[in-house]
């Protein structure tokens, strides 16, 4: 009784205060970030301030991220649906890339972030890319957490080209049907290198996976928030990860 009303008044004293633990930290996370414009629509703003502000969350997420030990993090920031949004609300997401690492790029090197991008390529505003490129050639050589933006990025399509590969390599006479299988997909898919994420987040109170890492989500542990992507912070994270480690993964076995 005493020990249920010691833990009752530590919960209260501290609400968000999670435990985890740290044999079993995931090494890959992945987040729709999702919620922007309805969180500033709330507050009566146009939806570019939404995107502002989820920014500031972006870096509060890797800064999070970082310190519990996460390896990757993948953020997804545009999608390849993303394009049907009025031009005006577009350019502005277009232009969020590089005012976010103008602003932060040179604490992130030396924090050891490498940096990344899935997505496609030839689809992005000359500028967006440039400023992309020259954070993921920055950054290379750092072996800390791994910041794998998701921009211009859908799963359908990312699916559609490793399968238009394989075509041609047969084509060519470069690969025999036969020598396909998962790790041959997973080598030519946009996420060649990352291991698959082990929990994906969901802010905005949507649950669906919007075209996001179709193939790479097979046995990843969903979790899913209320809250708008703007007002993401540690200890949602934190959260997350608790809950995380309280599911059971059998990948079809049995536990
Ligand atoms: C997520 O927020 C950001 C992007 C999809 C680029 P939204 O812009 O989708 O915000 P809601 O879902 O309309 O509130
Ligand atoms: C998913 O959010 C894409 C990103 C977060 C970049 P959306 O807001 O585009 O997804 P839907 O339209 O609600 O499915
Ligand atoms: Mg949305």
């Amino acid at each position: 009784m005493i020990k249920r009303i010691r833990s009752w008044w530590k919960r209260k004293d501290d609400p968000n205060k999670v435990k985890i633990t740290s044999d079993n930290i995931p090494q890959h996370i992945a987040i729709i970030m999702d919620g922007n414009g309805r969180w500033a629509k709330r507050r009566g703003l146009p939806r570019v301030v939404g995107h502002q502000n989820g920014m500031k969350a972006v870096k509060r997420a890797t800064i999070a991220a970082d310190e519990l030990g996460i390896k990757y993090l993948t953020l997804y920031a545009f999608s390849t649906e993303n394009w049907k949004r009025p031009k005006d609300e577009v350019d502005f997401l277009m232009r969020l890339p590089q005012e976010f690492l103008k602003i932060e790029l040179d604490e992130l090197i030396a924090k050891n972030v490498q940096i990344r991008m899935m997505g496609d390529k030839n689809g992005l505003p000359k500028h967006t890319l440039e400023a992309m490129e020259e954070a993921v050639k920055r950054t290379s050589y750092n072996d800390g957490l791994v910041l794998n933006f998701a921009l211009n990025y859908g799963g359908r399509n990312e699916i559609t080209d490793c399968m238009s590969m394989i075509g041609r390599e047969i084509e060519a006479g470069t690969l025999r049907s036969e020598d396909i299988n998962s790790q041959w997909i997973e080598d030519h898919l946009l996420s060649a290198g990352l291991p698959d994420p082990d929990l994906l987040i969901r802010t905005s109170g949507e649950m669906r996976v919007s075209n996001f890492m179709l193939w790479q989500l097979a046995y990843s542990e969903l979790w899913f928030t209320d809250i708008y992507w703007p007002e993401f912070n540690k200890n949602h994270l934190h959260d997350a990860v608790a809950e995380y480690q309280r599911r059971t993964r059998r990948y079809g076995g049995l536990s």
